[in-house]
C-alpha cells in the first residue's frame, strides 16, 4: 500500500466508515469469537491463450476489411483461436492449473470451481463440472455462471462471498473462451472483435482489510437483442453503435458505485482492470474516471475481446510484469450482453 493510500483511507476511516468496515466491527468470527469478519482475495492467478494466432490482415483476406481499420476502431491487431479440436474446458484446465500452482494449491484442494463462459462446451452438463473432472478436482463442487461478458466480474462477486461466509475455503474462478466458433467469420462488423483464452484466479481467505473491498453488478434485460446469439442461430449478432454506448456509460457507473460501497475515490486507483472490448471505450471510461494511462490496463491488441477470459487475462498479464504490489487497489469494471455490467474493487493480497 502507499503512504499517500494509507493516510487518506484512515482519514476516510475515521470520518465515515465503510459499510464493510461497519458490518467487520459487528461481526464476531464464529470459530474464535472475536469481532472480525473474514475477507476474500485472490493468492493465485494464470491465464492461457491457444497457439494458433490470427492477424488483420488474414482477416482482410477473409472479409472486406483492412488492418487500419481495425486497428484504428477498436486497438486489435491480432487475435488467438483455438484448434477445432480444443474445448473451451481444455482451456479452462490449462489456466486452472496455473493458477493453482501460483496459490500453492493442489486439485483436491479446492471446494468449489466457478466457471464463467460465453462459450461453454455444452448447453449442460455444465463446463465447470468438465473442468473438474479434468483438473481431478475431486473435493470441489461445480458450476457456471453466465452473464456473457460481465461473467468474471459476477463470478468474483458470487465465488468471494462464499469464502467470506465461511462456505467454502478455496474457491476457483475460472473465465473461458472458444468464442471463435461464435463469430460469423462473413460479418465484418463482428468477426474483426473476438478471440479464445481462458484466465483463472483462486480465491481463499486473507489478510483483514484486504481482497475485496465491494462488487457491484447490474443488469438490464430490456437490452437483449443489442448484443446475443439467436435462439435460432448460431452466430453472434450486435448492435456496435448501441453496445459502445451502453459499455462507456456503465463503465463510469459500475465503477464509480463500487469505490463508493469501498469507502474510495477515483485517485485510490492503483491499477483499472477493465474489460477488453475496444480499447476506445478503455480509453473513453479511463478519462472519465480521471485515470492516467499508466493506471490502465489493455492488452487487446494481442488477444482481442475475449469476452469473460479478459479481465483475469489482462490481470494475470499485469501480475507477471511485476507492477502490481501487495496492497495496490485494482478496479475491475466488466459489461456484456444481458445486458450485463459490474465492478470489483480489490486490494491486491498475493504476497510478491
Ligand atoms: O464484449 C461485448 C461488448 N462488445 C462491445 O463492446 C463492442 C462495442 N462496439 C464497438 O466496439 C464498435 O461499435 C465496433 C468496433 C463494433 C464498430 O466500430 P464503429 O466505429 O462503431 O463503426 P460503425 O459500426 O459505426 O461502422 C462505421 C463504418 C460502416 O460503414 P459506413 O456505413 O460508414 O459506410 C461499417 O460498415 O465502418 C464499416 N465497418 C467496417 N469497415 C471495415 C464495420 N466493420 C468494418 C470492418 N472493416 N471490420
Amino acid at each position: 500500500m502507499t503512504p499517500e493510500v494509507t493516510k487518506r483511507q484512515s482519514k476516510q476511516k475515521k470520518k465515515k466508515p465503510s459499510p464493510m468496515y461497519k458490518l467487520g466491527s459487528k461481526l464476531k468470527d464464529r470459530a474464535t469469537g472475536r469481532k472480525e469478519m473474514v475477507w476474500a482475495g485472490i493468492t493465485g492467478i494464470g491465464s492461457y491463450v491457444p497457439p494458433k494466432v490470427l492477424t488483420n490482415d488474414d482477416l482482410s483476406k477473409m472479409v472486406d476489411t483492412t488492418d487500419e481499420w481495425i486497428v484504428a476502431r477498436t486497438g486489435i491487431s491480432e487475435r488467438h483461436i483455438a484448434a477445432d479440436t480444443v474445448l473451451t474446458s481444455d482451456l479452462a484446465v490449462r489456466a486452472a492449473k496455473k493458477a493453482l500452482k501460483s496459490a500453492g494449491k493442489n486439485p483436491e484442494d479446492v471446494d468449489m470451481i466457478i466457471v464463467t463462459s460465453a462459450s461453454p462446451d455444452q448447453i449442460w452438463p455444465s463446463t465447470a463440472c468438465h473442468v473438474q473432472a479434468k483438473l481431478g478436482a475431486v473435493n470441489a463442487s461445480a458450476f457456471d455462471l453466465q452473464a456473457a461478458c460481465a461473467g468474471f466480474v459476477y463470478a468474483l462477486t458470487v465465488g468471494s462471498q462464499f469464502v467470506e461466509t465461511r462456505r467454502a475455503e478455496c474457491v476457483l474462478v475460472i473465465g473461458a473462451e472458444t468464442i471463435s466458433r461464435l463469430v460469423d467469420w462473413t460479418d465484418r462488423g463482428t468477426c474483426v472483435l473476438f478471440g479464445d483464452a481462458a484466465g483463472a484466479v483462486v480465491l481463499e481467505r486473507v489478510e483483514f482489510g484486504y481482497g475485496f473491498m465491494a462488487s457491484f453488478t447490474g443488469a438490464d434485460g430490456t437490452g437483449a437483442d443489442l448484443l446475443e446469439v439467436p435462439a435460432d442461430d448460431k452466430f453472434i449478432k450486435m448492435n456496435g453503435n448501441e453496445v459502445y454506448k451502453f459499455a462507456a456509460r456503465v463503465s463510469l457507473d459500475a465503477a464509480t458505485k463500487a469505490l463508493k460501497q469501498a469507502g474510495l475515490h477515483r485517485e485510490d486507483v492503483d491499477f483499472f482492470v477493465p474489460h477488453q472490448a475496444n480499447a476506445r471505450i478503455t480509453e473513453a471510461a479511463a478519462k472519465r474516471l480521471k485515470l492516467p494511462p499508466e493506471k490502465v490496463v489493455s492488452n487487446i491488441v494481442n488477444y482481442g475481446n475475449t469476452s469473460t477470459a479478459s479481465i483475469p487475462l489482462a490481470l494475470d498479464e499485469l501480475w507477471r510484469s511485476g507492477r502490481l504490489k501487495y496492497g495496490n487497489i485494482v478496479l475491475t469494471v466488466g459489461f456484456g450482453a444481458g445486458l450485463t455490467w459490474g465492478a470489483n474493487v480489490i486490494r491486491w493480497a498475493k504476497k510478491s
